[in-house]
């Protein structure tokens, strides 16, 4: 589809402005025909244009005050310029000044057709590339990765300082802490931002498949290879190469990495040529890999190539606040998500949030809270409908509580429940307002966002 432009066509003879106006309105344009400079001037701050087609040769107010006013409020609109044979010198003078192009009279259809066509084109071409651009930009913050913890903040710096680098990195922690999106993060603030970013999963493809994902192969390789197969080596070239689930390599192709690593070039599987690589490497791994060094199932010097820099991800129970900044991350996200509008956690379920342990880190959180935020009755998140495994959770220290603790409690679960509705909390508690008044003013409970 032809992408459309509204365009002005300024020009003190009716003929000119009419006919050209005509003409563009056929080929699918929006054409306003004006018949005055000052007009002109008026139409740019008061609406929006695409282009500007405009008369150079105009009683008092001239094509070339037009042209410095539309430079002067906005920079980004092409002017062609109408000119007679006479005064072509004029019209280079007008590019000089800032027009795009100029057209000369008797003016030939089909050269303004042309000439517009290519400036609306080049125009979306530019729109579409800074959206694009912007998108990938904004994603070029941190912002995805949520946590104000010490721990998360320095992996943040670390991720500053070695994005610019090519520098091989190993991300470590915990399954679910966040290895991948770490990964990704180093890359989009990378200078090779706009090139490929390619994942592969060690872990997850049997060991014989390794080395044709890594590396491809060759038509005729083996039985089945009936074509060519380009491996994630080729594929990120230029780019970032993430190798996830590093630990569960096993020997042999750990030997192929670090010769690839050490010459920066492999061959395809059944193929002579050597092909250079650019990748950077980055790996992860959830195992302790000194470890499967020690114990002689990963080979040494591929773990010093490969550990040149070390991100580790601590495991989210040791991220303090992180947790409760986190959940209220997913709690937006999936409310947006699911067309909800649960309002936050009640006491209880914070206390849960921050005594359980994670051991599926920040991708069960996120779990929990996507599947509370759908099934979840009341407008709070409760603790029940965080559904938390609770073999998993540490013994909670619950001593047993004092009258006066207990009734407070009780109290604010019911409130939570019913969303401060007091009269309906008394009925439940089977008491008068009144006295549930007195109760709340001698335990100093109070709604959340009447609290000062
Ligand atoms: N700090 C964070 N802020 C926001 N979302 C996060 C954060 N950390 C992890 N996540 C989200 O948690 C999920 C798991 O993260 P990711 O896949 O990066 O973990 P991983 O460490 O690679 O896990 P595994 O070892 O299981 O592969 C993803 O959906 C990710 O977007
Ligand atoms: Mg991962």
């Amino acid at each position: 589809m032809k992408p459309t432009a509204r365009i002005m066509v300024v020009d003190d003879e009716k003929i000119v402005r009419e006919s050209v106006s005509v003409w563009l309105q056929k080929s699918g344009y929006e054409a306003v025909p004006v018949e005055g400079g000052q007009q002109a001037i008026d139409l740019l701050q008061t609406e929006q244009w695409d282009v500007l087609l405009v008369d150079l040769k105009m009683p008092r107010v001239d094509g070339f005050k037009v042209l410095h006013k539309s430079i002067e409020t906005n920079a980004d609109i092409p002017v062609i310029i109408f000119t007679a044979y006479a005064t072509v010198e004029t019209a280079v003078e007008a590019m000089r000044a800032g027009a795009y192009d100029y057209l000369v009279k008797p003016i030939d259809p089909e050269v303004l057709s042309m000439k517009v066509e290519k400036i609306v084109e080049r125009q979306h071409l530019a729109q579409e590339n800074a959206v694009l651009r912007k998108n990938i930009d904004t994603l070029c913050q941190f912002d995805e990765i949520v946590g104000t913890s010490k721990p998360i903040q320095q992996v943040l710096d670390l991720i500053a300082s070695v994005a610019d680098s090519d520098a091989t990195v190993l991300i470590t922690g915990e399954s679910g802490t966040g290895k991948e999106l770490v990964a990704r993060a180093i890359h989009r603030n990378s200078p090779r931002r706009y090139k490929p970013f390619v994942a592969v999963s060690i872990g997850a493809l049997p060991s014989t498949l390794v080395e044709s994902e890594l590396f491809g192969y060759e038509k005729g390789a083996f039985t089945g290879a009936d074509h060519m197969h380009m491996g994630k080596f080729e594929m990120a070239d230029a780019g970032t190469l993430l190798l996830d689930e590093i630990g569960e390599m096993d020997q042999k192709i750990q030997v192929d990495l670090l010769r690839v690593l050490e010459e920066r070039s492999f061959t395809r599987l059944g193929g002579s040529r050597e092909i250079d690589t650019n990748a950077r490497i980055i790996t992860a791994t959830n195992r302790d890999l000194q470890v499967e060094v020690r114990e002689g199932r990963f080979r040494q010097d591929l773990f010093y190539r490969l550990n040149v820099i070390e991100i580790h991800l601590p495991p989210l129970r040791e991220r303090g606040d992180d947790i409760l900044f986190l959940a209220r991350h997913f709690l937006e996200k999936y409310n947006a998500k699911s067309n909800r509008k649960k309002q936050g956690f009640s006491s209880a379920a914070i206390e849960r949030l921050t005594n359980y342990q994670w051991p599926g880190n920040v991708r069960e959180l996120e779990n929990a809270i996507e599947r509370a935020v759908v099934v979840g009755k009341g407008p709070q998140i409760q603790p029940q409908d965080l559904w938390l495994n609770a073999e998993q959770s540490p013994p909670k220290e619950e001593k047993l509580l004092p009258l006066k603790e207990a009734e407070k409690r009780h109290i604010l679960q019911v409130l939570e429940e019913t969303d401060w509705n007091v009269s309906r909390s008394a009925q439940i508690l089977q008491i008068d307002r009144a006295t549930l008044y007195n109760k709340l003013k001698t335990y100093g409970l109070s709604r959340p966002k009447d609290r000062s």
